[in-house]
């Protein structure tokens, strides 16, 4: 038997001189380490020997089997070696070719707008609050003095959420401004007999059912602004957004107060730059009278103060809703405003 496993193990080294790659070393392995190789029925007829023969033939046996594991691990290793030689043989590397970019995300230019502009306001000690963007009928139009049937309602076209209470329906917030009512109330529930000044801004997303163009979208940004103290007076007001304009646009930048209307301000304005497109000649971005409207603002009327929980017959507040996207429009000079929501690769990266 001894001369058997002589022979097993000088078969098997032979085959394996033989294999050239990795499943004619699996057959190998097979043939020779499997179950059913003849090494194997060397162990199977162990118990059968006689006692006496028993320990050399089973000390043989394991030192083939070990050997022959060794060399088919050994193989293995050289097959392997073998076959990454030959591919860099056959593949060719130019390390000279320059390397691919990697496309790298980035952020909206209205959400870079935003922050920018969140940035400006925070420095000027004005905290961030987010509000819900379905508000009901009453916090978007009620609470800031718009009673139903009013016909200042028709400057925002509003989209209705069906199924909701026709009393009170829910609808997309119009605007930013139901925000000051409800950031009014939580810190006024908080201290009901002597409530805290406010100055929040409140970024967010506004819809309008209305006809798009250049200079409007049907989905947009507002950032609104308030701050309510005692004795806040309309030239805060002017002296805060004249600030934020220069630090936006820059020490050189046009602006212009113009009076308007709004039904939660009392006097009300808007605030336009002069057109960075068109250098203040006109154009169709602003409409050929060399000014963009960015944003609305004013004091706050005493109604929607007493709808938030203050006394207006001691505080006194402003509040601003500034539109991020024309803001990018004259920052990035976009000619329009319907770039930001195409999707259209080439326009969001060049921001
Ligand atoms: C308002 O929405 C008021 N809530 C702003 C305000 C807040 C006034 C607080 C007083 C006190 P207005 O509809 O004008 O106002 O919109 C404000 C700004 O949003 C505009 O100046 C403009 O910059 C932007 N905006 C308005 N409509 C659109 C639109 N369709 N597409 C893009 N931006 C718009």
């Amino acid at each position: 038997m001894l001369k058997q496993l002589d022979q097993i193990q000088e078969t098997a080294l032979a085959g394996l001189a033989g294999v050239q790659d990795e499943s004619s070393l699996e057959a190998w392995r097979v043939a020779h380490l499997g179950r059913s190789a003849p090494l194997m029925g060397v162990f199977d007829q162990l118990s059968r020997l006689p006692k006496d023969e028993r320990p050399a033939i089973g000390r043989r046996a394991n030192q083939v089997r070990r050997l022959l594991e060794a060399a088919q691990a050994e193989k293995a290793v050289a097959l392997r070696s073998t076959a990454l030689r030959r591919s860099l043989e056959s593949g060719r590397l130019d390390v000279t070719l320059p390397g691919r970019l990697v496309g790298r995300g980035r952020l909206h230019p209205s959400t870079q707008t935003l922050r920018r502009m969140m940035r400006i306001f925070s420095e000027m000690g004005f905290q961030v609050y987010r509000t819900r963007e379905v508000e009901t009928d009453e916090f978007n139009f009620q609470l800031l003095n718009f009673p139903p049937h009013h016909p200042a309602r028709e400057m925002q076209d509003s989209f209705y959420l069906a199924a909701s209470d026709p009393e009170n329906p829910l609808v997309l917030r119009t605007q930013t401004s139901p925000g000051q009512i409800t950031f009014m109330r939580e810190l006024s529930a908080r201290c009901p007999h002597n409530p805290p000044p406010v100055r929040v801004i409140l970024p967010g997303m506004v819809f309008r059912y209305e006809q798009t163009d250049a200079t409007h979208e049907v989905q947009f940004n507002q950032l609104e602004g308030l701050a309510v103290g005692q004795d806040i007076t309309f030239s805060d007001l002017k002296g805060t957004l004249s600030d934020f304009a220069r630090r936006m646009f820059g020490q050189a930048v046009r602006t212009r107060f113009r009076p308007s209307y709004f039904p939660f301000t009392e006097p009300s304005a808007d605030l336009d730059v002069g057109c960075f497109l068109c250098g203040g000649q006109g154009c169709p971005v602003c409409g050929s009278n060399g000014w963009l409207e960015v944003l609305g603002c004013g004091m706050v009327h005493p109604t929607v103060l007493r709808n938030g929980g203050y006394d207006p017959h001691e505080y006194t507040g402003f509040a601003f809703g500034i539109g991020p996207e024309r803001v990018a429009m004259l920052y990035y000079r976009a000619e329009d405003i319907r770039s930001f929501w195409a999707n259209e690769m080439r326009f969001l990266e060049q921001s």
